[in-house]
């Protein structure tokens, strides 16, 4: 029986490179929609489940993308919604890479220290990658401190992870970043800091990350110059600067590909996945 991928996409034109991780995952059949939202969704999932059945609808699955990683999320849990007893097929949710590109980032780091206990930081963390990260980090034992301009969006995003993130009691603390004295307190005592700013933005200054003696990972996840850590370069996968392992964010694209590309071969394992933070970042777990 041939896989089916149905992507649903909360774009106006469906993802050209979700289509084309999703051949060179062996999709057999791909079905893509665009500008999908959770009012339009519910006869597309039901294309999906009551067509084949029994253990054939394994090799049906949804994967839900878009630019837009809250109409992502709104879209998932509609598509959930819609499920109802063994009638389900597996789905993914991977908004503009956010799942997968936390992830990679938090596997990076975890390849250099043991992240528990750790202090770790990551600046702009309210972004819908920065606050994956920071729940995974979280996830993993790690005391996170959680960076914005501004200290009330902080303060949301640590208490929207509280309300989801598993186990309770993950150390979790907001930090103001506007200003040099507030970002210099941030990063003290931290040995990996995960910068998730938005593209084209610098975030941390070189002499700043230089003076940072605790420091043993640093991650910029920002593509395009200049680069969000001054002094990492977009291509560096575990180069040290100045005493420091460094990655830049071409240098964890590797491992995001290999996510996103297992992710997308493990739905058609059973019908009863749903792939969200959590369960692509075990995923990575096996490929690192
Ligand atoms: N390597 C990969 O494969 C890959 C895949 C996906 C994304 N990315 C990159 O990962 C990064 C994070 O993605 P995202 O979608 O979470 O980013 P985003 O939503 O565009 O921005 C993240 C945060 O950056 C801060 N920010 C925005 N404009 C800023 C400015 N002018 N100055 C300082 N801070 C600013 C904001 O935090 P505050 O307002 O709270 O300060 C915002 O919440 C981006 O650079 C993206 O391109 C990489």
């Amino acid at each position: 029986m041939k896989k089916i991928l149905i992507q649903l996409d909360t774009d106006p034109q469906p993802s050209v490179f979700d289509r084309v991780v999703a051949v060179d995952a062996d999709v057999d059949q791909l079905f893509s929609y665009a500008g999908v939202t959770p009012e339009t969704v519910e006869p597309l999932v039901h294309g999906a489940i009551f067509t084949r059945g029994g253990k054939d609808l394994a090799q049906t699955a949804i994967f839900i993308g878009g630019s837009n990683v809250s109409a992502g999320e709104a879209l998932l849990k509609k598509v959930v919604r819609t499920f109802f007893g063994p009638m389900r097929v597996s789905v993914i949710m991977d908004s503009n890479g956010s799942n997968t590109t936390a992830a990679a980032a938090v596997l990076s780091a975890r390849k250099h220290l043991s992240l528990a206990g750790a202090q770790a930081v990551v600046l702009a963390g309210t972004g819908p990658v920065g606050l994956r990260a920071a729940q995974l980090l979280a996830a993993e034992g790690a005391r996170v401190r959680v960076g914005s301009r501004s200290l009330e969006r902080a303060v949301q995003t640590c208490d929207e992870l509280r309300r989801t993130i598993t186990p309770a009691g993950a150390e979790l603390a907001p930090c103001a970043t506007a200003t040099r004295a507030e970002l210099e307190a941030a990063c003290r005592g931290a040995q990996v800091v995960i910068a998730a700013g938005a593209a084209g933005v610098e975030l941390l200054p070189a002499d700043l990350r230089k003076s940072l003696s605790s420091l043993k990972v640093a991650i910029d996840l920002n593509a395009v110059p200049p680069a969000g850590i001054a002094g990492i370069a977009v291509f560096d996968k575990a180069v040290e600067h100045d005493g420091v392992v460094c990655y830049g964010a071409v240098g964890v694209g590797g491992l995001k590909m290999k996510i996103h590309k297992a992710a997308l071969r493990k739905l058609f394992e059973s019908n009863d996945q749903v792939l969200d933070t959590p369960g692509i970042y075990k995923i990575g777990e096996s490929l690192v």
